[in-house]
């Protein structure tokens, strides 16, 4: 394999250029083509990186024998179609969350890239952060002791979504953190919301995510608020977490806070809660761009043929939990049973 991986990116919208800007920094990679429907963007693009060549025809990249690599950021309604081109081209493929439009979409690609035994990785960000990756440390230290339950908030005016709400959008988000930090996936999910600016499209929802051992985490997004709010909170036995992505630098703070129950009583007036109140820490955290992390895993993960940290394994299971989330918003919130070890099952059948 080459010491320089030759990378393309496909979808130069929003979020690509974010992509194409880290791929470019990376001393091991050279983005050597950029796709995009959209001829202004191309040539907006064109103007940061002058020596990369442009193209409005995804085929381009797939008959492209020296490159090594693609990357799909367009709207998720294509991602099944462009990865799938990809993976039988024979590209290492990064795709951008949520991985696809449906769990037997996520299905095909995760068996194609096993059998061709190609990289297929999915751009669940923040599972790159250096705060994710703290508070995780913290909780498997048993510092905050069990987890008893997690609260996400992500919220914003906008921007909207036309071919997926909510939940799709910003959802991914949330539930991969919580994945990550739990280690077990949800046995169901109940999920309620509602369509206030495009009758079809919910833009407001809350769901919440129920494990087998009695845990559970609530997920509210909203592209229809004053504020943009990233926030989650992680209560445990002992302490509690509150993460706010807002900060610039003191995005953790650990409470020392819990409230305990004796532990037996016999009359009314003996029962007293007791609430401990101590410190809160702050921790220090590196300042590094997610996005560096997770662009130059998928060139390590390519040359070491090692499993990335965000697989397509791991989209396929957010893709269920979203499914289930859509169910259950037609039902009015009410529970959908799932079992995400029937999509590992699938995945490699
Ligand atoms: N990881 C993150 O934190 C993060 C953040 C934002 C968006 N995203 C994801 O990135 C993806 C793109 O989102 P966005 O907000 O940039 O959308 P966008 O609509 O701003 O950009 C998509 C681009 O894809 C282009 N496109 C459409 N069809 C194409 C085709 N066939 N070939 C090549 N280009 C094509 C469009 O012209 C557009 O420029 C989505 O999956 C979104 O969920 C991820």
């Amino acid at each position: 394999m080459n010491e320089i991986l030759s990378v393309a990116v496909a979808g130069c919208g929003y979020w690509g250029p974010n992509l194409i800007r880290n791929f470019s920094s990376l001393p091991d990679c050279r983005v050597k083509q950029m796709c995009d429907v959209d001829e202004g963007r191309l040539a907006h693009m064109k103007k940061l990186y002058t020596s990369t060549a442009t193209t409005t025809k995804f085929e381009d990249l797939l008959n492209d024998e020296e490159l090594d690599a693609i990357v799909v950021a367009t709207p998720v309604h294509l991602h099944h179609e462009l990865a799938k081109k990809s993976l039988l081209a024979g590209k290492h493929t990064f795709l951008e969350k949520p991985m696809a439009s449906s769990s037997a979409e996520c299905a095909e690609l995760v068996a194609l890239a096993a059998k061709n035994n190609l990289t297929l990785m999915v751009g669940h960000t923040f599972i790159y952060s250096t705060p994710v990756r703290k508070i995780k440390e913290i909780v498997d230290s048993g510092e905050i002791g069990e987890v008893q339950y997690i609260s996400s908030r992500r919220l914003n005016l906008g921007l909207f979504q036309k071919d997926i709400n909510v939940t799709w959008d910003l959802a991914p988000h949330d539930i991969s953190i919580i994945l990550y930090l739990i280690g077990r996936p949800p046995v169901s999910i109940n999920c309620q919301g509602k369509a206030h600016v495009d009758k079809k499209i919910e833009d407001v929802t809350n769901m919440s995510l129920n494990f087998d051992n009695g845990g559970f985490a609530i997920i509210h997004s909203s592209w229809l608020d004053p504020n943009k709010v990233r926030e989650m909170i992680i209560v445990g036995s002992k302490k509690m977490i509150v993460y706010n992505d807002n900060e610039p630098l003191e995005k953790i703070k650990i409470y020392d806070k819990r409230v305990e129950a004796p532990p037996h009583y016999d009359t009314y007036a003996e029962f007293h809660y007791s609430y401990h109140y101590g410190d809160a820490h702050i921790p220090y955290l590196k300042q590094v761009e997610p996005l560096k992390v997770e662009t130059q895993h998928f060139l390590d993960c390519i040359r070491n043929g090692k499993k990335p940290e965000t697989s397509g394994l791991d989209g396929l299971r957010v893709v269920q939990i979203l499914e289930a989330a859509s169910r259950s918003l037609k039902i009015d919130g009410a529970k959908v049973e799932i079992d995400l070890d029937l999509g590992k099952k699938s995945a490699f059948a």
